[in-house]
């Protein structure tokens, strides 16, 4: 019933030539009538090259950030209206490392959400917990939290038009997964409490597992019964790792 979605996120890897370059070869790799939702996001200096590779192909393509404001004096940000002009479906917001190593509120990523959606676009919105965290046995209060900022305000119209990335921040980047019974449990967690928000939409609510995904492991998550797809990072910068992994989606 939920179509799986599987991303690549590059985050700040690949000049214009290596993007062009991965899209000819995944272009090859992935067949017309793939059942799975795929899914690039380039840096934003890559997103033009992306767009002429993948134009007329299923594969989408989106930005890992955007500003809420339109315009303005904001040195160094991108808007929607920019990113509109580039053909993205999805925005990644809320990502670990734009709430920790840029220090994004929740109440800003709150902000990004609701502008995304107001743009016709979709949101990754992505949440987790920090290791200590979970060692404290906060997980899903850190996670009831993100969701309740970022979502608690959406219609259920805006809500269906959500993906959430459960991404445990101790797994991001570092080989080491989540557990896929504590994966399945959390976002088990968040259809719960989706449900409770926004009624019976949340049953068409893609959540994917993000953190340490691989060839290898990917299957562990994509067969839960909650998680409907990944969102990976290392393993995504070789299309034919990528590829590997999307099809381990395949219903
Ligand atoms: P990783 O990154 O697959 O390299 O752990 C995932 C992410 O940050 O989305």
């Amino acid at each position: 019933m939920r179509t799986p979605l599987v991303a690549a996120n590059w985050k700040m890897n690949k000049t214009q030539a290596e993007a062009r370059e991965y899209c000819r070869r995944f272009r090859e790799l992935v067949p017309r009538d793939f059942p799975v939702e795929l899914v690039l996001f380039p840096p934003f200096t890559a997103l033009a090259a992306v767009r002429e590779e993948l134009s007329g192909t299923a594969i989408r393509w989106g930005a890992q950030n955007v500003h809420p404001e339109p315009k303005g004096a904001f040195t160094g940000e991108v808007s929607l209206p920019m990113l509109l002009e580039h053909g993205v479906s999805y925005v990644i917001v809320g990502h670990s490392e734009r709430r920790h190593i840029f220090g994004e509120s929740d109440e800003f990523i709150a902000r990004k959400t609701k502008a995304v959606l107001g743009a016709g676009l979709s949101p990754i919105l992505c949440v987790g917990e920090r290791l200590e965290e979970r060692k404290a046995g906060k997980a899903r209060k850190v996670v009831e939290e993100q969701l309740s900022a970022a979502l608690g305000h959406l219609t259920p119209e805006e809500a269906s038009r959500v993906v959430i990335a459960y991404e445990p921040v101790w797994a991001i980047g570092t080989g080491v997964p989540a557990h896929p019974e504590d994966a399945q449990e959390m976002a088990n967690f968040i259809r719960g409490w989706l449900k409770e928000r926004f009624g019976n939409v949340a049953e068409g609510i893609r959540i994917q597992y993000g953190g340490s995904v691989k060839p290898a492991n990917a299957g562990d998550f994509l067969r839960l019964p909650d998680i409907d797809g990944a969102l990976v990072g290392g393993a995504s910068l070789d299309p034919d790792s990528f590829f590997s992994i999307a099809k381990e989606a395949v219903p």
